[in-house]
């Protein structure tokens, strides 16, 4: 590839225009228009700064769809509450804990629960509720923890125990020293749930500190009955599909009605979340049933064969999440013997490298043998670039055990076997996150052009979780203009756009931004500057985002709480009804 060109001269033209006109406080005409046209017009200008050269045809989009918002009634329904006040309770003590009741600490009334003797985290304190929580049901959690001795933070988390094997987070919240703290959040009890229990523990943190004693009190679950319209919503993949295929990540829990008709009437493609990761597949078991298996790992498909099945039921597609990563990849894997303990030393890069093969191979023959054609893209490898570890090439090596085994070299042969073993129509993607950044973008580049040249790849993965304001619209440009330049598939694999705000006004400004980026891509895809042929959201909805943090909940995607459609999902399907200046 010639010399990179960031910025276009049409692009700098607009931008000085615009940032003339905002400095000179902007014409009369253009101040009406963004009255009539904005109700926040704050936003308006910060973002009047970062218009990318597609915008004037894009204000010439014909109208696609009027915006309708839908409508949520819910009818809470108290299903379990303990406030500790009887001198009975069905909380029990979990694994070596034990619960008293007691009168020194409260939250309300005059006495609480105390969960002691704790020598494990997951210790604390349990209720079986097999008999009040029912599959599929929406259910909200409010109790309050308290401890007295300590650090001077910790996390607690609220889950439910599915089937004594599966622990789903249910609430979380960081606690202060001495201060009673409100647990508060939400969960559907997944198909398959066949025993529920709800418990109380601290999170992970080491040297002992989380096995504290801790207070709990005034536990209350709410069934949430929701009745939620839609409306008549047109789907992302008709309107879509003649251009990319559109797609969302979900994982198996999340796989519940009424998410599947969600997904099923609006995507044609979907990414496991963690199903096809390497720590849910590596079957450790297995792998160390017989020494015959030391470079010949084992894997186990039964955390994704659900998700298979919902996809070929409803004809969706499945891009495939990931052969490599430095992440979600457990130690032992690259240990020898397998083993688990901490300081093991790691294996030969020989052995990595029969490992790595074998692996691959024994992933894309069970998908293929199994599940002809529903896989059509794989992320080969994913995030082996970070220039800040300072290594040559830009590749990442403090946090990857790939690069401390095998050097950089895993990358080419991860392709290598991929391409081995994958059958010809897979598309074999590199995925990376940041990848508007110039440092990263560059050693990117490197990278697929050496690939490119051995006919190893055939796509380019952009994750794309973007937030609200960060990076610009025309760093997102003239990144997807470089990368498009390869002519390879260009992907974006896992978008959403974080905002820790979910008032009126948030959201349209998020509305306006995801308009821009799908204008965007129909822009650079038209025009051949970069083949698109994939968007996926990582998500359905806000409240399973991974952006949402304990007590900080983040509102990144198309559909809120109740699978209603935000102004987001207007945005990307280019409604004249949402702003765009
Ligand atoms: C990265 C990975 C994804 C997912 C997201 C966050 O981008 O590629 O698999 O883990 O982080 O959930």
């Amino acid at each position: 590839m010639g010399m990179r060109k960031i910025w276009s001269k049409e692009l700098i033209l607009i931008v000085l225009i615009s940032i003339i006109a905002s400095m000179l406080g902007g014409c009369d005409r253009a101040q009406e228009q963004q009255k009539e046209a904005a109700p926040t017009p704050t936003v308006m200008l910060e973002e009047a700064t970062r218009v990318p050269t597609q915008v004037p045809e894009a204000i010439e989009e014909k109208p696609v769809y009027p915006m309708q918002l839908g409508t949520v009634e819910i009818h809470q329904e108290l299903v379990y509450s303990e406030d500790f006040e009887n001198s009975q309770t069905d909380v029990l003590g979990r694994g070596a804990a034990k619960v008293i009741l007691q009168s020194n600490q409260f939250y309300e009334g005059t006495s609480s629960l105390i969960v002691t003797g704790r020598t494990a985290i997951w210790n604390g304190a349990t209720i079986d509720l097999t008999k009040t929580l029912v599959v599929g049901e929406s259910y909200q959690v409010e109790a309050y923890v308290m401890y007295e001795n300590g650090p001077d933070t910790i996390q607690f988390d609220c889950k439910v125990e599915k089937n004594s094997s599966e622990y789903l987070n249910f609430a979380s919240n960081i606690a202060k020293l001495g201060e009673w703290t409100l647990l508060t959040g939400s969960i559907i009890i997944p198909e398959g749930t066949t025993s529920a229990s709800v418990y109380f523990e601290t999170t992970i943190g080491g040297n002992g500190i989380d096995f504290i004693d801790f207070y709990v009190d005034e536990i209350k679950i709410t069934k949430e009955d929701v009745t939620a319209s839609r409306g008549e919503l047109p789907s992302l993949k008709r309107v879509y599909e003649d251009r990319y295929s559109i797609g969302v990540a979900a994982t198996v829990n999340e796989i519940t009605e009424p998410r599947k008709q969600l997904i099923s009437e609006q995507f044609n493609s979907l990414t496991p979340g963690n199903e096809l990761k390497p720590d849910s597949l590596l079957d450790y078991a297995a792998c160390t049933s017989d020494a015959k298996f030391n470079d010949n790992p084992q894997v186990n498909f039964s955390r994704v064969d659900p998700l298979f099945q919902f996809c070929k039921e409803n004809q969706i597609a499945m891009r495939g999440h990931v052969l490599v990563w430095h992440s979600q990849t457990p130690r032992w894997f690259f240990a020898e013997g397998y083993s688990m303990e901490a300081q093991a030393p790691l294996v030969s890069k020989d052995l990595m490298q029969k490992r790595l093969e074998n692996y691959i191979k024994n992933v894309l023959e069970y998908t293929q043998n199994n599940y002809p054609g529903m896989i059509y893209a794989w992320d080969v490898v994913n995030e082996a670039i970070n220039p800040s570890d300072g290594e040559e090439g830009g590749y990442r090596s403090k946090d990857s055990l790939w690069y401390q085994v095998m050097g950089p070299e895993f990358v080419e042969k991860a392709f290598e076997y991929a391409r081995k073993y994958a059958a010809p129509e897979i598309k074999l993607f590199y995925n990376d996150y940041n990848t508007e950044d110039s440092a990263r973008m560059l050693a990117i580049c490197d990278l697929v052009e050496g690939l490119k040249a051995k006919g190893l790849i055939d796509g380019i993965g952009l994750q794309t979780h973007i937030s609200s304001d960060h990076p610009s619209l025309i760093d997102i440009e003239s990144s997807m203009r470089e990368y498009g330049e390869f002519g390879l598939e260009i992907q974006i694999t896992e978008l959403d756009m974080g905002m820790v705000d979910n008032t009126e006004e948030a959201y349209m400004h998020q509305a306006t931004r995801y308009k821009r980026l799908f204008t965007l891509f129909k822009h650079l895809d038209d025009t051949g500057a970069a083949n698109i042929t994939n968007i996926t959201f990582w998500g359905l909805s806000d409240d399973i985002s991974w952006l949402s943090k304990p007590g900080v909940p983040s509102y990144p995607l198309l559909f809120d709480q109740y699978l209603i459609q935000k102004p987001a999902f207007w945005a990307v399907i280019l409604s004249e009804d949402i702003p765009l200046y």
